[in-house]
């Protein structure tokens, strides 16, 4: 990744979410296991999800927070790329990583990784480091300044991630499309007869149970530290970057200290990343169509289950018109007065 220049270090703690340290991090490998079987859990998503510090994980995911928190060190140079699953989380790891490293790859170059990787696995998550073939060992050998990602809510990042200023770019969608994007997803990775329905998924994320959260939750600690210290929080909407890719790309740069010189601006460099990265180049490279990732539990991830359609307003073809504006108003309800709109 290209050397951004380092982040002022932060001395406060974030507005609006508490990121202190809890006796849960200091837990050992047996009593982790022991303490996520004494948490409330919910059956209704393929996987039972469990709930911690007011959040919804499966256990899978919910082993890996607890480890993160227990065994990642941040760095003042760490860029974390965090997102609600299906918010597109893939799409902002390829941005990120082609602007970041265009001084190292050539966008243009026949051997970009981008080419021969899946996004996923070019940028590992904190809390599923295994994902990319790594763990938290490794996370720790690559040089700085990384560029990493995850799904966790705000409020389980670990302290250090604010003292030391860590930079964070958060990615949010229209909730309508990424339930339904959730709803593909898990009815794809659960491969046998019991297809959740779009009423059954629909109810429960209005209740604000689904996996990773309250979705607005997530948002609303995210938007309210991007509105307080925008210099550390950079909060992009999927929407935006399908509207003007190579709008988003700049700014990318920008927050990330690699900013586009005047020669890159006028050889169209961002719109050369934004091509590069675009739903319709990478759905064609072999990488994205096959292969996969075991991640234990009978849970396989194939790479083309990142891609389905990638595009905006899909909600329409799977809710009803009442749904939409019914969870329109939830929403609307749950972020009143911050200023976050969908
Ligand atoms: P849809 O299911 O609506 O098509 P995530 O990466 O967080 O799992 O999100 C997956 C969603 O992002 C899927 O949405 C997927 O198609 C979309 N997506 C993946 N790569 C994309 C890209 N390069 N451009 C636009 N959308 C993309």
């Amino acid at each position: 990744m290209a050397q951004p220049p380092a982040a002022a270090p932060r001395t406060s703690s974030p507005e609006g979410a508490t990121t202190q340290s809890s006796p849960d991090d200091a837990l050992s490998e047996e009593s982790l296991k022991e303490f996520i079987t004494s948490l409330p859990s919910r059956e209704g998503w393929p996987q039972p999800l469990i709930q911690y510090k007011s959040y919804w994980f499966n256990r899978n995911m919910l082993e890996g927070v607890l480890r993160a928190r227990r065994a990642f060190a941040p760095r003042a140079e760490d860029v974390i790329l965090a997102t609600q699953p299906k918010c597109g989380t893939t799409w902002l790891k390829a941005l990120a990583f082609a602007v970041a490293t265009r001084s190292r790859h050539g966008l243009g170059a026949p051997d970009h990784p981008l080419l021969t990787r899946h996004p996923q696995h070019l940028v590992p998550f904190i809390e599923i480091p295994g994902v990319a073939g790594r763990d938290h060992a490794e996370l720790g050998a690559l040089p700085s300044p990384r560029l990493l990602a995850t799904h966790m809510p705000m409020s389980l990042l670990t302290p250090e991630t604010w003292s030391l200023g860590c930079r964070v770019v958060y990615l949010c969608r229209d909730p309508k499309d990424t339930l339904v994007s959730r709803l593909h997803f898990e009815n794809m990775v659960a491969q046998d007869d019991s297809a959740l329905s779009m009423e059954d998924a629909f109810g429960m994320f209005c209740e604000g149970f689904s996996p990773k959260g309250p979705f607005w939750d997530h948002c609303l600690d995210y938007w309210k530290e991007s509105m307080a210290r925008p210099d550390t929080v950079l909060f992009l909407k999927y929407e935006e970057i399908k509207l003007d890719p190579a709008r988003v790309v700049k700014m990318l740069a920008s927050f990330l200290g690699v900013p586009l010189t005047e020669e890159e601006e006028s050889c169209g460099v961002a719109q050369e990343v934004a091509t590069l990265c675009s739903f319709e180049k990478l759905t064609r490279l072999q990488v994205n169509q096959v292969g996969g990732v075991d991640h234990g539990n009978k849970v396989y991830i194939y790479n083309s289950m990142f891609y389905r359609k990638g595009e905006v307003g899909d909600w329409a073809n799977h809710m009803s018109r009442e749904m939409g504006e019914k969870l329109d108003r939830i929403v609307q309800e749950k972020l009143q007065g911050s200023g976050l709109v969908f």
